[in-house]
């Protein structure tokens, strides 16, 4: 079964070919990076203009990259929530307009399943239950995966999402437009027990709190940044971010009495990040996922997958299939008028 994925929820136009929900045939990602940095963060409708325009190319490649044609399309996936709402709306009118015109089934995928899928794309045999930490720009969630239409958040950041962090902090330190790669690279060369910036453990809950860490930093920046080299000072921020995930998110799957965690989203990307978690996890006696970078920053080839399983249920939506910004559905549904 071949399923195309549309991904359009924030600065990444993409389009993917999934085969049987695990075999990434294609995957094409038009990032929008540049064209924000100027600005230090993405612009909303810049960011729905520019997908208008490179949707269409950007699939055309990813049926070209995967040698199928649309009549060998199964179905349509497409992110419809959460995410900016100019940039969903962009990618789901396309998704609805290709799905009348090729007459496949088209269904809306929550963009934070399919973080959890990427997971099962790195490593296909990676069975139900896991718990999977999603942190990017706009999450910082830790989910467990009970089965693809069996997924309930464990716990969740109360302000910032990690990812938000490393940008403001970043950008606090005079460093580029996404700031995570820039303070991973500088992180490498500085020591991470320079400055004991705060970690908020929020007493036995699974949640998570970034905004107090920004503050400290902004303060720090202020007060006492003359004082250190700046690979110090991101070297102890990355610490204080990874330390309260990685401690969480084993906490959570030793609470559900899993043996397997995985990770996904665009902090997940982080090299270092993903080397502490494996790290922690076998010494726990657990099972750790990682995948590639690829995987772990918006795709649709993760959207496929995530669209395959609602496919295999029987489900699907219909051309009301509506757009929302916030997360406000259950994870496993289409969030649209699902049949
Ligand atoms: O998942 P993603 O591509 O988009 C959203 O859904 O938000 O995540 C983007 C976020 C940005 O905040 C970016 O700074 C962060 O992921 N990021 C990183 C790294 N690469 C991307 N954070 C830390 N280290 C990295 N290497
Ligand atoms: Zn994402």
């Amino acid at each position: 079964m071949n399923v195309l994925g549309i991904e359009t929820s924030c600065d990444e136009t993409s389009a993917a070919v999934v085969r049987d929900g695990v075999a990434v045939l294609s995957s094409v990602v038009a990032s929008q990076a540049d064209l924000h940095a100027r600005w230090g963060g993405v612009v909303p409708e810049a960011a729905s203009r520019m997908h208008v325009e490179r949707l269409l190319p950007v699939i055309h490649e990813a049926l070209g990259d995967a040698r199928v044609d649309a009549g060998q399309l199964d179905g349509i996936a497409v992110t419809n929530r959460p995410g900016l709402v100019g940039a969903l709306v962009a990618g789901v009118a396309c998704a609805k307009a290709l799905a009348y015109a090729w007459d496949k089934p088209l269904v809306g995928v929550h963009h934070v399943v399919g973080h959890v899928q990427a997971a099962r794309l790195a490593e296909p045999s990676l069975e139900y239950p896991y718990v999977c930490l999603v942190v990017s720009g706009g999450h910082t969630e830790i989910i467990l995966a009970e089965s693809d239409a069996r997924l309930s958040t464990m716990g969740r950041t109360r302000d910032d999402a990690a990812g938000e962090c490393f940008d403001k902090c970043a950008r606090l330190m005079g460093l580029p437009y996404p700031g995570g790669p820039h303070i991973e690279r500088l992180a490498a060369q500085g020591d991470p027990k320079a400055i004991p910036f705060p970690r908020a453990w929020l007493g036995d809950s699974l949640d998570f709190s970034f905004s107090g860490l920004k503050t400290a930093v902004a303060r720090f920046v202020k007060q006492d940044a003359g004082r250190v080299r700046l690979e110090d000072m991101a070297s102890s921020l990355q610490a204080a971010i990874m330390d309260v995930l990685v401690v969480k998110t084993l906490r959570a799957a030793k609470q559900a009495g899993v043996r397997t965690v995985a990770i996904g989203g665009g902090v997940a990307a982080n090299r270092a990040l993903a080397g502490a978690f494996t790290r922690e996890a076998h010494a726990n006696g657990m099972d750790c996922v990682t995948p590639s970078v690829a995987l772990c920053t918006d795709n649709a080839a993760m959207i496929a997958a995530a669209g395959h399983w609602r496919l295999i249920r029987g489900e699907s939506d219909d051309m009301r299939l509506d757009c929302m910004a916030t997360d406000c559905m259950p994870l496993w549904h289409g969030g649209g008028n699902a049949s």
